[in-house]
């Protein structure tokens, strides 16, 4: 047995270069810390490189037992998923009857919960992360608070009503929808005052919302297992509240920057994020310009060599031109298969514009162009912002033009792609590590619980006049499309991508929460209408689905196993 020299003198050899790697703690302090923290483009902990796989779960601090939440953190680590992305705000104007709630926002007063369906809830999913070994990304607030749409002939059941879909009694529990945990509408609602944006800007608010962040932040400060603090969830100019005409792209910049900084002075620890959607504005002015690019090293990298180096930053002229080869090559695939297809002419359902006449000038879209009043470049860019973030949703919003000659799901997945290429880039020249925080497609299956971020109805549901339309792509297309953005993303550099969203079944139920009983199995609860007769009810239920959730389907777990392996090892 003559190996096993060779075996221990490979090991030591490992571990001499695995010691040399680490650079000494009075070099860099933070390199062996086992709080996450970033060096360059990478994040370090207790000096080793992390790379993940992600999902959300924005309703863990709603279930109803502790059990529940351990066995979904159980769940959701067995697949090899190392961080889940949730809601640490839950705003309310009223004290709801059951459920949790963190923080009361009254007539410009508030008043935080720290009671057991308060805080303490935030405080037992986040020591359960850590007997998982998980991470948590914790959002401070939502973009998103839209109002439900009552129906003034049906009486709302106090705070746990929410959605009247017009023509139905469907209400869906408080908490259900990503976008019902208050946040800034709610503010700048009960502040009396009238523009999104003045959630912003507004002294009194400002000072409201630091106060928040200050008690949540100071809970956590020794946790090693929070990854990043996210200051909001898609925070932009426009909410269901209107933006005011002074709203640009340096509102939002400063906002962050401001709470940002705010955070740093209470917790030296954490990373800080953004939660935006990832809008670039490439001709937009910078509060925080990049800094030139040091001189070219002497020797360009070897071949395969997949360390990221600063790159240029994003322009329009080569979206367009990424976008016009794409163009050509799915020509050409589609000349040689005998399909080809002239711009416009075949209509593919409900992906092809109507307006399909050519276009002399082509513009990038409004995801590049500054329309949403985000510049997320420049935001990466403010110091006290550790990474850089975007999100991927296609159903809400359009990445690109669709091309003819692919299938309609085929342009979303392409469009996709670019998108998240574009943004390892904006990120490279950042010299920032780059999360995608939320990525999700909406299947068939999926459909009728679909609820737009801005929305409280579901469109495709049952009820629904236009429920009769198919929508959504099918779970193969799905499956594909995953596939195709996961490797793209792990390809690219990307530090870590997180689905939207984690299902969980067999949940404890309890009327007025956010796993309500229900008399079906595997359906959204359907509360009984008041007066009607109690219903028999059951007492397990699933979690929340707003169209993204993976209950009853392995195949999407299974790829996320299979990137999670795939990224720890790039
Ligand atoms: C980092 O090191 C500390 C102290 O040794 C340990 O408790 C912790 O589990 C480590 N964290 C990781 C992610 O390895
Ligand atoms: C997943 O959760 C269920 C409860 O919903 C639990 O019975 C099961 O043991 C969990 N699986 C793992 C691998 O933790
Ligand atoms: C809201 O606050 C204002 C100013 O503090 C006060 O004048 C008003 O009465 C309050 N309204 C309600 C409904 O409490
Ligand atoms: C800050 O929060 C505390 C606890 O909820 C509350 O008592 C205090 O009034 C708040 N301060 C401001 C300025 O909102
Ligand atoms: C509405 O709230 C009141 C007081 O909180 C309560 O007594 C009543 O039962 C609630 N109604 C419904 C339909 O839940
Ligand atoms: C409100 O509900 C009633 C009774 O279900 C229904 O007839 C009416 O069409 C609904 N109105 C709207 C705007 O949905
Ligand atoms: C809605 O509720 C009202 C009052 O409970 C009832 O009369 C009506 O039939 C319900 N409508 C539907 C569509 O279920
Ligand atoms: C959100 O919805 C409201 C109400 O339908 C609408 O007025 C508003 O313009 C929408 N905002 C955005 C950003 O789509
Ligand atoms: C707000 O939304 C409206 C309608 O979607 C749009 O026209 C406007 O440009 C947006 N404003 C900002 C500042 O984002
Ligand atoms: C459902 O959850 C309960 C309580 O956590 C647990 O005892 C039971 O084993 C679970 N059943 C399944 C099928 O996962
Ligand atoms: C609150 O919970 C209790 C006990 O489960 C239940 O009887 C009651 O109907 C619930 N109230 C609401 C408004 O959901």
């Amino acid at each position: 047995m003559n190996f096993l020299p060779w075996v221990s003198l490979f090991i030591s050899i490992l571990w001499a270069s695995a010691v040399a790697a680490i650079p000494s703690p009075t070099t860099d302090k933070r390199a062996s810390s086992p709080f996450v923290s970033t060096s360059g483009p990478g994040f370090v902990v207790n000096g080793s490189s992390l790379k993940y796989i992600g999902t959300n779960a924005y309703w863990l601090p709603t279930l109803n037992t502790n059990e529940d939440i351990w066995n979904t953190l159980s769940n959701i680590s067995a697949i090899g998923i190392k961080v889940v992305r949730l809601w640490a705000f839950n705003d309310v104007s009223t004290v709801p009857v059951n459920g949790t709630w963190f923080q009361l926002i009254q007539n410009g007063t508030l008043s935080v919960n720290n009671g057991p369906n308060g805080l303490q809830k935030l405080d037992t999913v986040i020591q359960m992360a850590e007997q998982h070994g998980l991470y948590v990304i914790l959002s401070l607030t939502n973009n998103w608070y839209p109002l439900p749409l009552l129906n003034s002939t049906v009486p709302p059941i106090n705070s746990t009503a929410f959605d009247v879909t017009p023509g139905t009694n469907n209400t869906l529990p408080r908490n259900y929808l990503s976008n019902n945990y208050g946040g800034m509408d709610l503010y700048v609602r009960q502040f009396g005052l009238q523009t999104h944006d003045q959630f912003y800007t507004d002294p009194s608010i400002l000072t409201a919302f630091m106060n928040y962040t200050t008690q949540v932040v100071s809970r956590y400060v020794n946790s090693p297992s929070v990854f990043s603090y996210e200051l909001a969830n898609d925070p932009r100019c426009n909410s269901t509240l209107p933006a005011s005409a002074t709203c640009t792209t340096e509102t939002i910049t400063t906002w962050h920057a401001t709470i940002a900084s705010h955070i740093r002075s209470i917790d030296p620890n954490h990373l800080i994020s953004s939660g935006v959607g990832g809008y670039l504005c490439t001709d937009c002015p910078k509060l925080y310009p990049l800094t030139p690019a040091p001189a070219p090293p002497a020797t360009s990298p070897a071949p395969g060599n997949k360390k990221r180096s600063q790159a240029k930053p994003v322009t329009k002229e080569q979206i367009l031109r990424e976008r016009s080869e794409r163009r050509r090559r799915n020509r050409e695939a589609a000349k040689r298969a005998g399909t080809l297809v002239e711009d416009g002419v075949r209509v593919r359902g409900r992906w092809v514009s109507t307006g399909t006449k050519r276009q002399s000038t082509p513009t990038v879209g409004s995801v590049y162009d500054g329309s949403y009043g985000v510049d997320s470049q420049d935001i990466s860019n403010i110091p006290d912002i550790g990474f850089s973030s975007f999100q991927l949703f296609p159903d809400q919003q359009s990445y690109g033009p669709v091309d003819p000659n692919v299938a309609p799901w085929q342009s979303i997945e392409q469009n996709g792609a670019q998108w998240i290429t574009t943004q390892a880039q904006s990120a490279s020249a950042v010299g920032k590590p780059s999360i995608l925080t939320g990525f999700g497609l909406v299947t068939q299956s999926n459909a009728p619980s679909f609820v737009p971020f801005n929305s409280t109805v579901a469109p495709f549901a049952a009820e629904n006049p236009s429920a009769s339309t198919t929508y959504g792509v099918t779970s193969q297309q799905q499956a594909d499309t995953y596939t195709s953005w996961l490797n793209t993303g792990i390809a690219a550099g990307l530090n870590g991508i997180i689905q939207y969203q984690w299902g969980q079944s067999n949940l404890t139920a309890e009327p007025g929460t956010t796993v309500s009983p229900s008399t079906t199995t595997g359906e959204s609860p359907t509360p009984s209408s008041p007066g009607q007769a109690p219903t028999p009810q059951q007492t397990t239920g699933q979690s929340p689905n707003d169209g993204y959730s993976t209950t009853g389907s392995t195949t999407v777990q299974q790829i996320l196993g299979g990137a999670a392996q795939s990224i720890a090892a790039n």
